[in-house]
């Protein structure tokens, strides 16, 4: 009987310690992609890469006697979820989603939302701009057709030769992030646009709040489609979930 979180995210990574703390007798495994060469350690055991598709998905819920997944992919992964709902339902295996919500504008923000990375790299312009880019190492080759603005990147890991434009600066650093010095280090690096996705939650909601400060504008990429699946907004209904499901007894000492 065992719970399969797929995770990379920080709401996998706090499940791993609430299912520690809360119910140490379920057994869990976190899966990761394996994009990040240094994922942050955990309490649950964990399997690293891709399945395979929807089939070998299928194939390791049935060898592994997987009984519930909990899908706590980011909320810009767009295939796995996908892959999940197909998989979860030709195995009748029960999954719920995590889907944190997403920051909304307040006033004194500047946002132009946009639908994807690449109209993001469009709406920068023509006229060169310091441009704070914070959407991830994967995404940056879309800006490659901007090559004109000075780009300042923020990114977990090394971003290696993924952005061959003339002026890259590189912030290598994980969140979570201070208001005060998302400020101090836009005010310092002359930042004129932030470039986000809209991922939501705390960790990183700094860089928004510094530039409603500063009057900065904001391009904010929007969330890919997600499959209409059972779904909570945090790591506490997990638990209660998992019970419901009438896999395990109670919710403390299982
Ligand atoms: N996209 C983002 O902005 C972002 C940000 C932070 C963290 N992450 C995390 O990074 C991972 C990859 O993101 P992505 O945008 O590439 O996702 P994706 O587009 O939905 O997934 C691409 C492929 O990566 C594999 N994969 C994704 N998540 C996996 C997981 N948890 N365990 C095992 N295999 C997984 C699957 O390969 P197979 O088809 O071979 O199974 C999937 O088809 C996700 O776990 C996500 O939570 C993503």
């Amino acid at each position: 009987m065992t719970v399969l979180i797929l995770g990379g995210t920080t709401e996998a990574a706090a499940l791993d310690q609430h299912l520690a703390d809360q119910a140490p007798d379920i057994r869990a495994i976190i899966s990761l992609a394996g994009h990040t060469v240094d994922p942050r350690p955990t309490n649950l055991p964990v399997r690293t890469g891709g399945f395979g598709g929807v089939e070998g998905l299928r194939r390791y819920l049935v060898e592994e006697g997987i009984v519930a997944v909990v899908d706590a992919t980011h909320p810009f992964a767009a295939i796995m979820p996908f892959n999940a709902e197909h998989a979860c339902k030709a195995e009748g295996v029960p999954l719920l989603a995590i889907r944190r919500e997403s920051w909304k504008p307040r006033a004194g923000d500047r946002w132009k939302s946009v639908p994807d990375i690449e109209a993001a790299a469009q709406v920068l312009g023509d006229e060169p701009r310091r441009v704070f880019l914070t959407v991830g190492r994967l995404e940056l080759p879309a800006f490659a057709n901007a090559p004109q603005h000075r780009y300042l990147v923020r990114a977990i890991e090394p971003i290696g030769d993924r952005l061959p434009v003339p002026h890259v600066d590189v912030i290598q650093q994980r969140g979570p992030f201070d208001v005060d010095d998302e400020e101090d280090l836009m005010r310092r690096e002359g930042v004129e646009i932030l470039v986000s996705k809209n991922s939501g939650g705390p960790a990183t909601v700094g860089k928004l709040v510094a530039a409603r400060r500063l009057s900065l504008p904001v391009v904010m990429v929007e969330r890919p489609p997600k499959p209409d699946v059972e779904t909570v907004d945090h790591i506490d209904q997990v638990l209660p979930w998992l019970v419901a499901q009438g896999l395990f007894a109670t919710e403390r000492g299982v």
